[in-house]
């Protein structure tokens, strides 16, 4: 079997005490690597200040081997929180109106890809398959490929890819397309970003469909194809039948006296419709009497990329909501919202997941989003309960088995929370047990094989 070399800007080292990394790509990469072995290469997540970063540091954990590098401030600036951030992430995320398109930026953003090709290329072999994770990274293989690297090269995208009317406002998009073309395998998500990402090469006449996953574009010919992340199910479902006697987990049981517990989950980001939920919430309760001081709704939401003028905002803006939502619907006895910005390690999390009654899921866009399967994968078979999910999820293409919601129509998702909390145990687990079944044999290991037999068949 080919050495796998995998490229991410965000990469974790596996954290002491179990606490683990928010995000979906560390979570899943962490999982896949530490069965298979190879390199990991990425930003370790520190700056240099002006000075020009040293060379990768080197550090060996288990089957992995970890070449991390650190960034100047400015590149951290112009390529992660510039470019990145303030223009990728909100167009793929449907977010024309939040995108901040600056030269400088851009320029910063293909200048980072070329040194991390640079620092990449003297540790590769000939027999390497080289992956490269998410929209930090796109222009890599280019330049890859202008250093005269000839090893198979793939490319996965974690969040949604948008389509052309929204993805050509962009002014680099022409970049971007070419950027995709040098790798021989280009993978989604889901067929409906699959389909954007066709759709938009032809409409634009930048290339062609050849048929049977074939593209053409800029004089190459690559696959592309779709693979929806999973998660390690197994894994995660012992972590939550184990979690019960975790001394956090046994508190918030104490603490919700009886109550039903609902759950959210998110990174503190805009795309996960934090705001639209809470007013959701609030809803749901004024809508429901019969349900006051019988319910307790747990938001975790640790912080993200702070330094990024949109997420700075919110982090107020949430905080104010859930505190003015606690004002308008709690009474003396019962606070129903408690929100919390911070991480909480994914041991707890599990625990958490079985105790609720309802996973809320509902962002306005998300690629895939682990956190609607890592809660099915905690639940209790006996006495499981029910995802109320975003059909604008990468998840909701696959979790049939969940209520699944418009999070732009508050109502509507009041009425799912409801629904779910008055669900007959019969049909809770009837939809649960679709929706176990498709994740234990999706799970983060097929994922990573899948995608790996089409990038490079037979090695
Ligand atoms: N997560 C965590 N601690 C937290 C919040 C989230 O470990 O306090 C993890 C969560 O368990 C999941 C990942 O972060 O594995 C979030 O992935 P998802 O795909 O839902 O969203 P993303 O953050 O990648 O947009
Ligand atoms: C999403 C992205 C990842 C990213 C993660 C956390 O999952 O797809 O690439 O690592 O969010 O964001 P951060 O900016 O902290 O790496």
């Amino acid at each position: 079997m080919s050495r796998l070399v995998v490229v991410s800007n965000r990469v974790t080292l596996p954290a002491k005490g179990g606490a683990a990394p928010a995000g979906g790509l560390a979570v899943a990469l962490q999982a896949a690597l530490e069965e298979r072995g190879g390199i990991w290469m990425g930003w370790s997540g520190k700056s240099s200040g002006t000075k020009d970063p040293e060379v990768l540091s080197l550090q060996e954990h288990g089957k992995i081997t970890y070449a991390l590098t650190d960034l100047t401030k400015t590149d951290v600036e112009e390529y992660y929180e510039g470019f990145a951030n303030r223009v990728l992430w909100p167009i793929c995320h449907y977010r024309l109106d939040l995108a901040e398109y600056g030269r400088k930026e851009m320029a910063g953003y293909f200048r980072v890809n070329r040194f991390f090709a640079h620092r990449l290329a003297p540790l590769l072999e000939e027999d390497d398959v080289i992956w490269v994770h998410d929209y930090h990274l796109i222009p890599l293989a280019t330049e890859l490929r202008q250093m005269g690297v000839k090893n198979k090269i793939g490319f996965f995208l974690h969040i949604p890819w948008p389509p052309a009317d929204v993805l050509f406002a962009m002014p680099v998009h022409e970049e971007i397309m070419r950027g995709l073309s040098h790798y021989d395998l280009v993978g989604f998500q889901t067929d409906h970003d699959l389909s954007n990402f066709g759709g938009g090469l032809v409409r634009e006449g930048i290339g062609e469909a050849l048929g049977d996953g074939l593209f053409t574009s800029y004089g190459r010919t690559f696959k592309g194809g779709f693979y929806p992340i999973g998660i390690e199910t197994k894994a995660f479902s012992e972590f939550a039948t184990k979690a019960a006697r975790n001394i956090m987990v046994r508190k918030a049981r104490q603490s919700i006296e009886g109550r039903d517990l609902i759950i959210g989950v998110d990174r503190l980001d805009y795309s996960k419709g934090i705001t639209q939920r809470i007013d959701a919430f609030e809803h749901f309760v004024k809508n429901n009497p019969g349900y006051h001081n019988k319910v307790t709704y747990l938001q975790i939401t640790p912080k993200s990329r702070s330094e990024v003028p949109e997420y700075e905002a919110m982090q107020r803006t949430v905080a104010e909501q859930a505190g003015r939502a606690n004002g308008a619907i709690g009474t003396v006895d019962w606070v129903p919202i408690r929100y919390i910005n911070r991480s909480i390690g994914r041991p707890v999390l599990a625990g958490l997941y079985r105790l609720a009654k309802i996973g809320l899921v509902t962002p306005l866009r998300d690629g895939m989003n682990l956190v609607a399967k890592e809660y099915v994968a905690a639940q209790d078979p006996d006495d499981p309960g029910v995802l109320v999910l975003s059909r604008f999820a990468g998840a909701a293409r696959e979790l049939k088995g969940a209520l699944l919601v418009n999070p732009y129509d508050i109502e509507g998702t009041a009425n799912a929370i409801a629904r779910g909390l008055s669900m007959s145990l019969e049909e809770r687990q009837e939809r649960w047990r679709r929706m176990m079944d498709h994740l234990l044999e999706h799970d983060v290991m097929r994922w990573c094989d899948d995608f790996l037999a089409d990038l490079a068949p037979g090695r």
